[in-house]
């Protein structure tokens, strides 16, 4: 159970030029775009994103994400240059536990456009709708722990760090250790109870 109605909820936030937003079915072509110029640092840590990525895996993908949010099981956003509405890669809410309300954010940076603060900017507005949109209390961020620009993303969003895990992430069919980081929303910060 959870306290919204996905549907009525806002598909879209911006600020400092990005734009993130719920995935449409024209995001297709942006995202094969997208994802094959990455194979190299995306598809370094994001299974997914390899060479044989097109038009089929994305328009599924794209229906499985909205499916996902009319339901209230995950939140994916499309991140977009929010001046000339470019495809700028994904920004997302998953392994919701409405219970406890905690979910997991993740996130990934087209290359032509990595390195000047977009991934930071869109895991923030994400951060943001969370508390602000659906109630949630806590977010936890998995990186791998060699990855350390998705670290810096973590660092740069704000979240403490928690510690390494053992063998948490599935990364090209192994088991690879995992920083952990949390967000907790401000209303929750002080409770230990
Ligand atoms: C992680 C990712 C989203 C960052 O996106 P981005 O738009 O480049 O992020 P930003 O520009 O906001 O910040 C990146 C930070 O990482 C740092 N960084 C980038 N490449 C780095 C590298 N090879 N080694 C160390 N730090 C690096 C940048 O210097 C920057 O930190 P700074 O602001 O302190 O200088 C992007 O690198 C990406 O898509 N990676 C592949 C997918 C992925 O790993 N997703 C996370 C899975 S948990």
């Amino acid at each position: 159970m959870h306290d919204f109605d996905s549907r009525l909820l806002p598909t879209e936030r911006e600020s400092h030029g990005i734009c993130i937003r719920k995935y449409q079915p024209s995001d297709a072509a942006g995202l094969v775009e997208a994802a094959q110029e990455s194979i190299q640092t995306v598809g370094a840590w994001l299974d997914w994103c390899t060479p044989s990525y097109g038009n089929a895996q994305a328009e599924a993908w794209i229906a499985h994400a909205v499916e996902n949010w009319d339901k209230g099981d995950g939140f994916a956003f499309a991140v977009i240059d929010a001046t000339c509405g470019d495809y700028l890669g994904g920004v997302g809410l998953n392994q919701i536990d409405h219970a406890n309300r905690s979910a997991n954010l993740g996130y990934w940076i087209r290359q032509s456009y990595q390195a000047r603060g977009v991934g930071a900017q869109a895991a923030r507005l994400a951060v943001g709708y969370v508390f602000e949109q659906l109630g949630l209390t806590r977010i936890e961020i998995a990186c791998a722990a060699a990855n350390r620009p998705s670290r810096r993303i973590a660092e740069k969003t704000g979240a403490r760090y928690e510690g390494l895990v053992s063998g948490r992430i599935q990364l090209h069919g192994r088991p690879v250790d995992a920083a952990i980081y949390s967000i907790t929303a401000p209303s929750a910060r002080r409770s230990t109870g």
